[in-house]
């Protein structure tokens, strides 16, 4: 039976999930109140069928079916996954896991995209608190491996491991962050890094652009092999991690970064930002320049994949898992499968740390 996914926004980030799961062979059943959510779904699926084949030379499952639905009771039927990707707002959120509980299979996942909402937040005054976890994920999602998964504070279990699974089985990463915070973890580096490129925009230090070669010429293609610290340990050379900090540490205090405090988004800066953004990328439209961002993705995954590093170690074994059919990765739900994954489903698992014996 065809595994059935219910997006519930279907926006910037919800389109990508549809992506994800159906181009992995799910029925995807949308809910979005926006009369334009069916073209813009259409055209970010025509980008995802164009790249997404590309991150393995094994071919995925057959595509699934996406259905546009006039309510979250009729999208959220037979769904084993439901994903909420409405507008960043507590109160849309509540609103929308209510009705979501309501009528979805209490056994199955309740994801959230938010951003910055903790899972405490989001499970607030629900129904069934521990079925709503959080699972961040990041454009594009049908591109990028990352899901950050929350379920909050003490909460672990077979949901859990299930969410695991199911995120493991689209060929995506659940880094299962075991305490909840504000904007998780990814999104803390992102807000440090915007706050400190629009004070340089703004002083007039750097332009976008700069900003842009200062990022893509340098650390930010040593940050997507390696991340911070595994960078900054081989920086350390021969005497290593604890030399690199004793060096470099002391120069935290100095007055290098503005740290939290945050330029007031006044009109003159926005339009100053807005302006040398046309000026620099203004000639591409949105969808080339997805297509341009989604070529490069694609290429910088395979080149890893051949190194069987980082992002693409976990490619390299999603694939492996995808050349047998079935197999424990690709199966439904973990009480559906067998105990005993085969190796290269066990292989995936320990590359995610979730444990095999799972039944
Ligand atoms: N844009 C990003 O880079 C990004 C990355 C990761 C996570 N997120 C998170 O994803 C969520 C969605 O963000 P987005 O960027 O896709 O926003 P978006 O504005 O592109 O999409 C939101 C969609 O929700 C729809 N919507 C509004 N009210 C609704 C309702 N009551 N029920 C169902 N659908 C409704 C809108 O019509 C729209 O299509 C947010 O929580 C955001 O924090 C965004």
């Amino acid at each position: 039976m065809t595994k059935i996914a219910a997006i519930i926004g279907g926006g910037v980030i919800g389109g990508g999930w549809a992506a994800r799961f159906a181009l992995n062979g799910w029925n995807v059943q949308v809910f979005d109140p926006d009369p334009e959510a069916e073209r813009k779904i259409g055209e970010v699926m025509t980008n995802a069928r164009r790249s997404m084949p590309g991150l393995t030379d094994v071919a995925l499952p057959d595509e699934g079916k996406i259905s546009f639905h006039d309510s979250i009771s009729d999208a959220v039927a037979g769904a084993s996954w439901v994903q909420e990707s409405v507008p960043e707002r507590l109160e849309i959120k509540h609103k929308t896991f209510g009705a979501i509980q309501q009528a979805c299979d209490p056994e199955a996942v309740i994801g959230s995209s938010t951003s910055g909402f903790k899972p405490s937040q989001l499970q607030d005054g629900m129904a069934r608190p521990e079925q709503i976890m959080v699972a961040h994920p990041f454009n594009p999602v049908y591109l990028l491996p990352l899901v950050e998964l929350v379920p909050g504070n003490g909460i672990d279990g077979p949901m859990v491991a299930k969410a695991k699974a199911i995120l493991t089985s689209l060929g995506m990463y659940p880094l299962h962050l075991k305490k909840e915070i504000d904007a998780h973890v990814a999104d803390r580096f992102l807000e440090a890094v915007w706050r400190e490129a629009l004070w340089l925009v703004k002083d007039g230090i750097a332009t976008t652009e700069e900003v842009d070669n200062a990022i893509r010429y340098g650390f930010g293609i040593r940050w997507a092999q390696m991340g911070l610290f595994e960078t900054y340990r081989v920086a350390g050379g021969e005497a290593g991690m604890k030399h690199f900090m004793a060096q470099f540490g002391p120069c935290l205090q100095w007055p290098w970064t503005k740290l939290t405090d945050v330029p007031e988004f006044t009109d003159e800066l926005v339009d100053l930002i807005a302006g040398q953004s046309d000026e620099q990328s203004g000639a591409h439209g949105i969808r080339d320049l997805e297509r341009i961002r989604d070529t490069n993705l694609v290429s910088m995954m395979r080149a890893l994949k051949q190194q069987d590093w980082g992002a693409g170690r976990l490619m390299k074994a999603h694939e492996a898992t995808l050349r047998l059919v079935p197999c424990w990765a690709r199966a439904q739900t973990i009480s559906q499968t067998p105990a005993s994954p085969c190796k290269p489903c066990a292989a995936l698992c320990r590359l995610i740390g979730l444990t095999t014996t799972v039944t």
